[in-house]
């Protein structure tokens, strides 16, 4: 067991039915921590850079145009393994794969619009992290 952070998005769709509580709750329920929190607008260009990797995927428009569509709230989990406990607690990306109990089961409307972002890996969660915070905005 490792103790990690990752990087949680709580999506436009999440915010605008004003579901960040029950997200917080689902995460700190399963023992993570919430060890920095803000919400902000994104940017078009914030959001192509974020998902840069996708870049060349059919999705990558609409994906970044939904990322604008509202206030998302950036978080950094820190836990043991981190970044796989959240991929679980997640569900899978489109929700109607995600297993019950999971956030994007009770909560995604959609693939798009499926409520939470998670890294995928510590490498990337590292990365990612740095995009949304400074260290000085991390409590740990
Ligand atoms: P996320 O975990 O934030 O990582 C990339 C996002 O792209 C993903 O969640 C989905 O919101 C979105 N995505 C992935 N696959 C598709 C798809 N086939 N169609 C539309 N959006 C997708």
């Amino acid at each position: 067991m490792t103790l990690q952070q990752t990087l949680s998005i709580i999506k436009p769709d999440a915010t605008r039915r004003n579901l960040s509580g029950k997200i917080n709750a689902k995460i700190e329920d399963a023992g993570l921590r919430i060890i920095a929190q803000k919400r902000l607008c994104l940017t078009k260009e914030q959001a192509q850079k974020f998902y840069a990797v996708h870049a060349e995927r059919s999705f990558f428009n609409d994906l970044c145009d939904y990322m604008i569509s509202g206030p998302v709230i950036a978080q950094v989990l820190e836990g043991e393994d981190a970044v796989v406990r959240y991929r679980e607690i997640m569900g899978a990306t489109n929700p109607a794969n995600a297993a019950e109990g999971t956030i994007r089961k009770e909560f995604a409307e959609s693939i798009e619009a499926n409520s939470v972002h998670g890294s995928d890996s510590p490498e990337n969660a590292a990365t990612e992290i740095s995009f949304f915070f400074s260290t000085l905005e991390i409590a740990g």
